[in-house]
């Protein structure tokens, strides 16, 4: 079977942890690297929690290396108040064996792209900061970049402010440098998002595949659909970031139309809302692909496929 090249830019945080397994577990996708930014918590924290959800799988030679702490131009907002104060709340965190690469996470796309005889797919589960540093410094490299694939916006309102979705409110000057630089870009918004729920359904399933990664899966989606009880009242929690890995892993899954997408960075109550040109109205060329639908029980599948190959 052909693979996909791929790096994953996280900023774990509970559904990053499952996007992390759901790209290592997948025979589509070859995952060469994986990247950090800060995000749900500060960098320090997602780089560790990178490296604890690559053990918790029995993954050790993937690279991870850490990347910028904080926006563009911004100062980092977090989400501590979804994730806990160590952005992985609800298990006990393993010591991870996977240390952290030397390089930085900018040097190791680099070294990545570099390397590959085929275009290199990156997948991003946070804010978009370490793409938009990668195309802004080396546009040279474009054409070995397939394309980018973003968990963020939607096509409807926020969860971070009533209009701006969290990764994209962080760090939208990002978001409009990467749909500026003309890489295939897909988003992959709150709108699909919140179809993936971790209903009883699916976590049972989950647990049921009796493994060390399935068994740490209770504690953090326990936490998660928690905290998303409290703050949005839903309880069972949206699990946003695979689906964007899942427009890769099992591209049926994932239904997208090819629009118009800007971001808002200067509104005074609507920076980082997305601004996604469904009808046509602007009169603009489409510059992404947007997802529109998700087949829920294709998506899950794939989640637990993968979940069963790993430690
Ligand atoms: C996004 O924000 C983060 O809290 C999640 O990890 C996800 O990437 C959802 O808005
Ligand atoms: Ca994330």
């Amino acid at each position: 079977m052909s693979t996909i090249p791929v790096i994953v830019d996280c900023d774990p945080g509970h559904d990053d942890v499952v996007a992390l397994w759901l790209a290592l577990g997948n025979p589509t996708i070859d995952v060469r690297g994986v990247t950090t930014v800060g995000g749900n918590v500060p960098l320090p924290l997602t780089t560790m929690n990178a490296r604890v959800a690559l053990t918790v799988a029995g993954v050790n030679d993937v690279p991870i290396a850490a990347g910028a702490s904080g926006p563009l131009e911004r100062e980092l907002e977090t989400a501590e108040w979804i994730h806990g104060e160590n952005g992985l709340g609800g298990p006990e965190l393993p010591t991870p064996t996977m240390t952290l690469d030397e390089r930085s996470a900018q040097q190791l796309m680099v070294d990545v792209i570099e390397a590959s005889t085929e275009p290199i797919a990156i997948v991003a589960t946070g804010p978009i900061t370490n793409v938009a540093i990668l195309l802004r410094d080396r546009p040279d490299l474009m054409s070995r970049i397939r394309e980018v694939v973003w968990m963020g916006g939607s096509t409807e309102r926020g969860n971070a402010t009533p209009y701006a979705e969290f990764n994209a409110l962080v760090d939208p000057e990002a978001l409009a440098l990467v749909l500026e630089s003309g890489v295939k870009f897909t988003m992959v918004g709150l709108n699909v998002t919140h179809q993936a729920l971790l209903t009883a359904e699916v976590r049972e399933r989950i647990i049921a595949i009796g493994n060390n990664t399935s068994r740490f899966s209770d504690d953090l989606m326990r936490f998660f659909c928690d905290t998303n009880e409290t703050v949005y009242g839903m309880p069972d929690g949206p699990l946003h970031d695979p689906v964007a890995v899942a427009v890769l892993a099992a591209p049926e899954t994932v239904e997208v139309v090819h629009v118009r997408l800007d971001v808002e960075t200067k509104g005074t109550h609507t920076a980082g809302a997305t601004s996604v040109d469904l009808h046509g109205l602007l009169d603009r060329e489409p510059n992404a692909y947007v997802a529109v639908g998700l087949d829920v029980d294709g998506f899950w599948n794939a989640v637990v496929d993968a979940i069963k190959t790993l430690d």
